[in-house]
């Protein structure tokens, strides 16, 4: 098939190219390069544009006749989007309005929406169910709450079926090294665990005293290439269903101290912690609730314990 893979100059859409590229796709990446990265489009053709840019993407979708659209573009930095929460509706919410627009115009019958566990806002339960009430903490998590909501209205007007992934936390890169995560600036708990660990700098450790066991936040932690895989999967059950709304996280959570001792281990030091208050608009836990998951993706995950060994092992090759 032909893959539009909007945000795919990003972290998670360079992954996800090249899984599709690997099975046998051809996915083209569309990206501003706002956040992403030209050198990771190497995996098929790229298309420079803003996804609020309704022409621009029809004339993507109807150029390269294009079958099914995976929507990563977005802008995706929980602080951030406290401060700037109108940059947040129109980047977010404005693109994916303007992307629905143009697929309809195209006739493009398949889409996957990165949606995120931010929709459900403070966890009321231990884990989390997709019918979990939706309760944002952060403009950010609205955005992406908001364009399901656009999305399930429009796709059936316009003949679209569509997945909607909630993904929980996402780690890991690249098993080959070609690409990896890197955002500028890092906000990821893990990317700035392994710099510190590895560079001997110092770890910022936002939220102590949240209520759980040990006082950090506990999240769910997915390795990048099984979250890609995913989303080739969802776009084969969407084939056959109108719609699939889901989750895709493991059902375990971490908490950030549990992840600091995991990354000792495998790099064999030990790191320099500096404790922060809280971050605005962070919840204290998050955990997937896999049930409905693996309904439609039985599938091995990889451990967090070995997204950081496999990670240690690549730093070992590069200077510090
Ligand atoms: N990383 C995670 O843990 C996580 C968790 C849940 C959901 N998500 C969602 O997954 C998606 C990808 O996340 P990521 O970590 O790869 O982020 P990323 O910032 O690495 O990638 C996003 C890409 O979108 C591009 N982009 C942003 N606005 C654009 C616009 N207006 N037009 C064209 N391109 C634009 C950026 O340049 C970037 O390449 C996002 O939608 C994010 O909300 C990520």
């Amino acid at each position: 098939m032909n893959i539009l893979v909007t945000g795919g100059a990003g972290y998670i859409g360079s992954h996800t190219s090249k899984l599709l590229k690997k099975e046998g796709h051809n996915p083209i990446a569309f990206d501003n390069l706002s956040n992403g990265w030209a050198e990771w489009v190497k995996f098929g053709p790229f298309v420079f544009g803003d996804i609020r840019n309704e022409k621009a993407l029809f004339n993507a979708l109807s150029g390269f006749e294009v079958d099914a659209v995976i929507h990563f573009a977005a802008k995706a930095y929980v602080e951030e989007s406290t401060r700037l929460p109108e940059e947040y509706f129109d980047n977010n919410v404005g693109g994916t309005v303007a992307l629905l627009k143009a697929m309809k115009r195209a006739g493009t019958k398949y889409l996957v929406f990165s949606s995120s566990c931010a929709t459900y806002g403070n966890a009321r339960t231990p884990t989390i169910r997709e019918d979990h009430p939706k309760e944002p903490t952060n403009p950010y998590g609205l955005s992406k709450w908001m364009c399901e909501q656009v999305i399930s209205t429009v796709a059936p007007v316009a003949g679209i079926h569509y997945a909607a992934l909630r993904y929980f936390n996402v780690i890991g890169n690249d098993p080959d090294g070609e690409i990896y995560e890197k955002h500028e600036p890092e906000t990821h708990v893990l990317p700035n665990l392994m710099k510190a660990a590895h560079e001997g700098g110092v770890f910022r450790l936002f939220g102590t005293d949240h209520p759980t066991p040990d006082g950090t936040a506990v999240r769910d932690y997915v390795y990048v290439m099984d979250l890609a895989l995913a989303h080739i999967r969802a776009l084969n059950v969407i084939s056959t269903r109108e719609r699939l709304i889901s989750n895709v996280g493991r059902g375990l959570g971490t908490s950030v101290r549990e992840l600091l001792k995991t990354v000792e281990e495998a790099v064999g030091r030990r790191v320099n912690v500096q404790e922060n208050p809280v971050r605005p608009g962070d919840p204290p836990e998050l955990v997937a609730d896999d049930t409905h998951l693996k309904t439609w993706f039985r599938h091995n995950f990889k451990t967090v314990a070995e997204v950081v060994r496999d990670l240690a092992e690549q730093q070992k090759l590069q200077p510090a």
